[in-house]
């Protein structure tokens, strides 16, 4: 007692994660994004820090303070966060959180878009990479673990299920973001910026219900979860 705590379950270990949405331009002052708060992403990086790991976040546009001792990578786009998380590898494991935009503008105008002239712009749009999958499906370094999130309005787990499969990762955190699915925060989009988030854990071991906590304690269990699933550090 009264020591400096010097151990923590992940300590050497590097933990990679992703938070926060992303925006993809449209024109200089307009963009496509989502309502993703960041901070469940967030939560996980410093629970990942407070275990020992060496934690690389990178973090879409959010309003929420870099976590203290973390290196903090600041992006915009699902390009910029694709190109961010391959620089940041090798990782231990990787935690996928952001609530990547799935769609981009095919091409961005370099001035702003007007409505006189033609009577509707036309946004044509183009997918943007898949970062969780392109990672979780690499030959060489892979991180051993890597856990992604679904953000569903309905038949959450069958979804989760089908991502865990599609994506190749190694877990899905499911969560109810339907407006009654997402009880506590009272605005549309439920879940998303609210404190707290019931989430099931789907993996091939089957699927877990965790119980309705708040976003620091699921990022503590899940962190926990990891520090199990990576073992012991040999040293
Ligand atoms: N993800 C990602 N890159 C993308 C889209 C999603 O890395 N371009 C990651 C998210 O960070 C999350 C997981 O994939 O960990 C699932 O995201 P989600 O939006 O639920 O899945 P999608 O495959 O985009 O399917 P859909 O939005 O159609 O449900
Ligand atoms: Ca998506």
């Amino acid at each position: 007692a009264g020591g400096v705590k010097v151990g923590g379950a992940l300590r050497g270990r590097h933990v990679l994660v992703t938070s926060g949405p992303t925006h993809e331009p449209i024109d200089p002052v307009r963009y496509i994004a989502n309502r993703s708060s960041g901070k469940q992403g967030h939560a996980i990086a410093a629970a990942a820090a407070a275990a020992g790991a060496r934690v690389t976040l990178v973090s879409g546009p959010v309003n929420l303070p870099d976590p203290a001792g973390i290196a903090v990578h600041h992006v915009e786009t699902a390009r910029d966060m694709l190109a961010a998380v391959e620089a940041a590898l090798p990782a231990d494991a990787a935690v996928f959180a952001a609530a990547v935009a799935d769609w981009r503008v095919a091409a961005e105008a370099g001035q702003k878009l007007k409505k006189d002239g033609n009577a509707l712009a036309p946004l044509a749009l183009t997918e943007n990479p898949d970062i969780l999958a392109g990672i979780a499906r690499r030959a060489e370094g892979r991180p051993r673990l890597v856990v992604g999130f679904a953000a569903e309005t309905q038949n959450v787990v069958a979804h989760a299920q089908a991502k865990l499969a599609r994506k190749g990762c190694d877990w899905i955190v499911a969560n109810d973001v339907s407006r009654d699915g997402g009880h506590q925060s009272g605005i549309p989009g439920g879940v998303m910026g609210a404190d707290s988030n019931a989430v099931h854990l789907v993996s091939a071991a089957g699927v877990e219900h965790w119980p309705t906590a708040s976003k620091a304690e699921i990022a503590q269990r899940l962190v926990a979860r990891i520090a199990v699933a990576l073992g012991p550090q040999e040293s």
